[in-house]
């Protein structure tokens, strides 16, 4: 028998195996911290990423059993119509994440420090590290690079706050590598992102994403840290991470072979979208019933 559940007052039918309480696979209503990632790994349980970027979107992740929600930079390219993830701004991603916590009960809330807000140095980095924590109540930071910003990963966790590192196919320095292609595919560029790697972990990160390398090396990097690695684009990983909008198939012009959609929203929402102008322009709605 197909499992139903009401959300915002629709019908909306669920996969078999969805717990109405306690959402997929999910075998723990606990908030997730920092250190049940780190035991998750342990214990051999992938962990579930995605990202949100608005208060509804949040609720429905959270309650569908996410682990960790990214308030992602690439607010900048899905929400603000940007070409690259370098112009949202501190305010903005302050704005984002704020909504996203208010929606999240049981995930992770981890923001993005976007472009320009942590490279200048590490007091900078760590002044604009404790204004998100301090104005949007989420629960960890995401920072990209390797050794070129130790001292500022440093810092910001000696101001107690959890970061989580990104290597690879960093995108706020798309304008240095020229191209999205695979990166670290030569083995000088592996070579230093297996240090970074480790770095980031000896310096106190909690988790590390992988961006778009070759899957062996991903895999590489998974043994030889304590710490869990999410991978996108690189292959099976300790968890996984996609931008929601690839994933529900709201961006029909982007498909790297590395993206799986779980459904078609661009036609649903065209389709449905479509029927109502239609009934709006013959007057069929609002109907009597649908009247006051
Ligand atoms: O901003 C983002 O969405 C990200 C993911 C692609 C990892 O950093």
């Amino acid at each position: 028998m197909q499992k139903i559940c009401l959300f915002a007052g629709i019908r909306v039918p669920l996969h078999e195996n969805f717990d109405a309480m306690a959402g997929y696979l999910v075998d723990d209503a606990r908030k997730v911290t920092t250190h049940r990632l780190i035991e998750m790994k342990q214990q051999g349980k992938k962990i579930a990423m995605l990202t949100a970027y608005d208060y509804t979107m949040a609720r429905i992740v959270d309650g569908a059993g996410m682990d960790i929600i990214l308030v992602g930079d690439s607010a900048s390219n899905v929400m603000a119509g940007s070409f690259t993830t370098l112009p949202v701004t501190l305010d903005q991603m302050i704005y984002h994440a704020k909504a996203v916590v208010r929606g999240t009960q049981r995930a992770l809330v981890v923001c993005d420090m976007p472009f320009g807000s942590y490279q200048v140095n590490p007091t900078e980095g760590v002044t604009n590290a404790i204004r998100i924590m301090k104005e949007t109540h989420c629960d960890a930071l995401k920072l990209e690079g390797g050794v070129e910003i130790i001292d500022t990963v440093r810092k910001i966790l000696d101001a107690g706050i959890p970061v989580c590192g990104h290597l690879g196919l960093t995108p706020q320095s798309i304008n240095k590598f020229g191209t999205y292609a695979v990166r670290a595919r030569e083995e000088a560029e592996a070579e230093k992102l297996i240090s970074d790697a480790h770095a980031l972990e000896e310096a106190g990160c909690f988790a590390i994403v992988l961006e778009k390398i070759p899957a062996a090396l991903t895999q590489r990097v998974c043994k030889e840290l304590r710490i869990p690695v999410i991978g996108i684009g690189g292959g099976p990983a300790d968890g996984q991470v996609l931008v929601i909008h690839d994933m529900l198939g709201m961006n029909q012009g982007f498909s790297p072979k590395f993206l799986r959609r779980y459904a078609d929203l661009y036609t649903v929402m065209t389709d449905a979208i479509g029927r109502y102008i239609t009934d709006v322009k013959s007057c069929d709605f609002p109907s009597a019933d649908e009247s006051y």
